[in-house]
């Protein structure tokens, strides 16, 4: 008896730091990153952040996405081939 609850979503590899993560396609990028254990970005003191409203309005989520940087990660489906890259130099939040 096939098992209601498998998903039939299909294997993906996203690049994530420089290292291949396995996902499901239709995840967003935030959840893959949560499940993995990877912040978003980090303060400029240096505190790990990662997604907190999931519906695109706290930016803590925010993380460069195939060269695009400040790309909230609870908003776009994580796609076969996407590279992604945490706190790069152009994520970070501006000095006060
Ligand atoms: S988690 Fe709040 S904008 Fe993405």
């Amino acid at each position: 008896m096939p098992n209601p609850h498998a998903s039939s979503a299909a294997e993906i590899i996203l690049t994530v730091n420089g290292t291949p993560l396995r996902t499901q396609d239709g995840a967003t990028i935030a959840a893959v990153l949560l499940n993995a254990g990877i912040p978003s970005r980090q303060s400029v003191n240096g505190e790990p952040r990662t997604a907190l409203c999931g519906m695109g309005i706290c930016f803590e989520c925010r993380a460069t996405v195939d060269g695009r940087p400040h790309t909230r990660t609870c908003q776009l489906p994580a796609r076969n081939g996407m590279v992604v890259e945490t706190n790069p130099q152009s994520d970070r939040e501006p000095s006060r």
